[in-house]
């Protein structure tokens, strides 16, 4: 369901690598239920505003806030609240000596506490999901790339994320896995997962962004609806990179 309230607000974020300033003054509001797509040059500064999210980097000004709390605030424990944010990144990065069932059944046996057969159930309801049903018993080396990226969506899934970060999960995949990743992914934008994910593949953009943010030296520069950017409504700068991307 949507609401008008922000789920995530981003304001005025700066952080600095040494002497590199690597986010300066981002600001980025990301309501419940919708799907933003952020792009940009490599080094922008795209995987480190999602990490700042998730809190696996710190912030040196501004603050971010998720469901109306300051997550930047010293109180916060970052693995509470890397329960209600899920990530998925470019590397799954499965436990190899687990089955697709049980690497989706870790966490919430260990973090969440349900008993084995709970958490059984739900890790075939999340394979049938992410459409790989038949996959519950094999151990990562024996699923495809595209497979095991699934089953990394489906084992963040399981702790029942308020928000889910991507962070380019094709970009490692073979040409002709990518679909079915995308496929994933939309189905999740379309029940309404709300999701921030790092990506270029700009059919899935079309397909289940509600906004298109583009990134450049550290710099929110565009800020666009989905109609907007492919309505041809963007800066020339972000028409040149799409360009680039696009051909
Ligand atoms: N841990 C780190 N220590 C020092 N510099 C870093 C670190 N992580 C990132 N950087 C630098 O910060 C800048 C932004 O990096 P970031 O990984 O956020 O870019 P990106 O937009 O995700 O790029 P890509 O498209 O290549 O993934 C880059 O110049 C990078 O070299
Ligand atoms: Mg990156």
């Amino acid at each position: 369901m949507k609401t008008d309230k922000p789920l995530l607000e981003i304001i005025g974020v700066d952080k600095h690598f040494g002497n590199q300033h690597v986010l300066k003054n981002c600001t980025l509001s990301v309501k419940q239920g919708e799907t933003v797509v952020l792009i940009g040059p490599s080094g922008s500064g795209k995987s480190t505003l999602l990490r700042c999210v998730n809190l696996l980097e710190s912030i040196e000004g501004g603050s971010i806030f998720f469901r109306q709390s300051d997550i930047t605030q010293s109180n916060v424990e970052p693995h509470r609240l890397r329960q209600d944010i899920g990530m998925v990144f470019q590397n799954y990065e499965l436990f190899s000596h687990l089955t697709a069932a049980e690497n989706i059944m870790l966490a919430p046996m260990t973090v969440l506490g349900i008993n084995r057969a709970e958490a059984e159930a739900q890790a075939l309801e999340l394979l049938s999901k992410v459409r790989i049903p038949d996959k519950a018993d094999s151990f990562p080396d024996e699923l495809s790339g595209g497979q095991q990226q699934r089953v990394a969506i489906a084992r963040a899934l399981a702790m029942k994320p308020k928000l889910m970060l991507f962070d380019e999960p094709t970009s490692a995949l073979d040409p002709e896995m990518i679909r079915e990743v995308v496929d994933v992914m939309a189905d999740l934008s379309a029940e309404g997962m709300t999701s921030i994910v790092v990506t270029h593949e700009m059919g899935f953009a079309r397909r289940a962004a509600n906004h298109i943010v583009f990134m450049e030296n550290g710099e929110i520069i565009e800020h666009a609806t989905r109609d907007e950017f492919f309505g041809g409504s963007v800066s020339q700068r972000a028409q040149r990179f799409l360009d680039q991307i696009l051909h």
